[in-house]
């Protein structure tokens, strides 16, 4: 079955809350439906900037704002969708073959990806046409 952006979800994140703050634990299998080989994170990301433009082959993420805010919108080629993202308690899940783009990013944002495969240059779409082809021969 072709993924779709319906398949892009705000997964909510366990927040224990204690007297000197909160904490979030996010666990691969449990909280996020794929085992988890990468972590990474932007920061330092200019007010207002974006970041993205690609998709991937095989690798499944899930995006969280673990501090300030921005905006991830998701292309499946026929349909766009756009999340605001700015809690550290929930996160987006993004499945294979999904363009995402990630926009409006506020000054000393961080976000959090939690990645189903280490760093691989050849998972990368970053052409959109290519992308756009992809998707239509993937029907
Ligand atoms: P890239 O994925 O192109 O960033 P974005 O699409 O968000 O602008 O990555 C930017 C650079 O960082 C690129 O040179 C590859 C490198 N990189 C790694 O070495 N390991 C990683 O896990 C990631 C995500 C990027």
């Amino acid at each position: 079955m072709t993924v779709t952006v319906h398949d892009c979800k705000l997964i909510d994140l366990p927040k224990i809350s204690t007297r000197k703050g909160a904490i979030t634990p996010i666990y691969g299998g449990e909280h996020v439906p794929f085992e988890i080989k990468r972590a990474y994170y932007l920061y330092d990301v200019p007010g207002g900037a974006s970041r993205g433009g690609h998709a991937h082959l095989h690798l499944q993420q899930l995006v969280v704002s673990v501090m300030g805010a921005f905006d991830v919108v998701v292309d499946d080629g026929h349909e766009k969708k756009r999340f605001h993202l700015d809690r550290a308690y929930y996160g987006l899940y993004i499945p294979i073959m999904i363009w995402r783009e990630l926009e409006n990013f506020s000054s000393g944002g961080i976000c959090l990806v939690l990645a189903s495969a280490p760093y691989d240059p050849d998972d990368y779409i970053r052409d959109y046409d290519v992308f756009l082809t992809a998707r239509r021969s993937s029907k």
